[in-house]
């Protein structure tokens, strides 16, 4: 199948368009390249682009009109930088991705895959949340990816009645880490802000020791935890996604969803980590030894919460294969090409 795949010159994005590969697709990359790097797009149908660019848009279903589906990854994804800078983030998250939709309805396309976050959810007693569990979001950048899908619901729902009802699956992943076992991508910023960015950074002597923030949360250790799943796995569910589009929503209907048109479906482990054990898995495949020690909560963080993946698995026939310990091997081979990978005219995806 041919797909279009915006934000493909991003972490998961690209990520997802060697394992669209892998499995025999096509993805067709719309990316700003804003911030993911050209390199990830070498070797496919690539336009530089903006989501908000109807024209564009047009142009690239006009030039494939074989395109039976979109993975929209786009978005800005920084927490912190969505507190200091909300409008930016309600822009190109929230409105563009709105063009985006408008656009594919114009164009009578009907398959939606949405990039959404576990960050929408409340962290509750059990910190085991499926998806109908209560949600909170914390950040401009949570409730941007909230708003995207309540109004990717809405335009599915009021689409039913014309001749190109749409309908979409929301993706709500929790943690992703690790790379490209293949290492064809992998996280390219060098100081990625997210937690094994942070570690890496430590052991590799960039930052000063590793700070586990807040250890005093109702978890087995006292620190937060989360759901890290494997990039690779999250990137296999995207093709279970596509593959098993309109699966999903019969299952759903047996399930006794009724006819629904929009579905949200966790990607996680499905296995709750702590970040103490996570800084142990990191320092078994590290190197070099990191310092570690504990701080205060961070404003706006919470205990975490793991995912029940019973939907995924029940729906999209998909649940996550590798383990922690993998992710943290594949880190480490990619951190070692990264540079020279971002660097060079490479054929990585041969
Ligand atoms: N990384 C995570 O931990 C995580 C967790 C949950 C959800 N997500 C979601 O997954 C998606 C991909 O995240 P990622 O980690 O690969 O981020 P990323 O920044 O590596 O990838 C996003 C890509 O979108 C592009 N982009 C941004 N705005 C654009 C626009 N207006 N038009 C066209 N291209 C644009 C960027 O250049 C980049 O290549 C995002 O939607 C993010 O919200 C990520």
């Amino acid at each position: 199948m041919k797909v279009l795949v915006t934000g493909g010159a991003g972490f998961i994005g690209s990520t997802t368009c060697s394992a669209l590969e892998d499995a025999g697709h096509t993805p067709v990359v719309l990316d700003s390249l804003v911030n993911g790097p050209e390199v990830f797009t070498r070797g496919r149908i690539f336009y530089q682009g903006d989501i908000a660019d109807v024209a564009l848009i047009r142009r690239i279903f006009a030039e494939h009109p074989d395109i039976v589906a979109t993975l929209h990854f786009a978005a800005r994804i920084v927490v912190t930088e969505s507190v200091a800078l909300p409008a930016l983030y309600y822009r190109e998250n929230v409105m563009g991705s709105l063009t985006l939709f408008e656009t594919l309805l114009e164009l009578e396309q009907t398959q939606v895959i949405f990039s959404s976050s576990a960050s929408i959810y409340d962290s509750p007693a059990n910190l085991r949340v499926d998806e109908n569990s209560p949600l909170k979001s914390l950040s401009p950048y949570a409730r941007s990816k909230r708003m995207t899908e309540e109004m990717l619901e809405d335009l599915c729902a009021a689409s039913q009645a014309t001749v190109s009802p749409m309908r979409a699956i929301a993706l709500r992943y929790f943690n992703p880490v690790g790379a490209d076992p293949k290492l064809r991508s992998g996280p390219y910023a060098a100081d990625p802000t997210h937690i094994l960015g942070r570690l890496m950074a430590a052991a590799q002597g960039r930052a000063d020791g590793f700070e586990i923030t807040g250890t005093d949360y109702p978890t087995r250790d006292g620190s937060g935890l989360r759901d890290y799943i494997h990039v690779w796995d999250l990137a296999q569910a995207h093709v279970a996604a596509l593959e098993n589009f309109d699966g999903a929503f019969l299952a759903a209907a047996r399930n006794g969803h009724g006819e629904v048109s929009f579905l949200p479906i966790n990607v996680g482990s499905g296995n709750g980590v702590t970040v103490r054990e996570l800084v142990t898995a990191f320092e078994a495949a590290s190197p070099t030894l990191v310092t570690v020690r504990s701080g205060p909560r961070r404003p706006g963080d919470s205990a975490g919460a793991h995912a029940d993946t019973t939907r995924a698995r029940d729906y999209l026939n998909w649940t996550a294969q590798l383990t922690v310990a993998e992710a943290m091997a594949s880190a480490f081979a990619w951190e070692a090409v990264r540079e020279e990978r971002l660097i060079l005219d490479l054929s990585i995806s041969s």
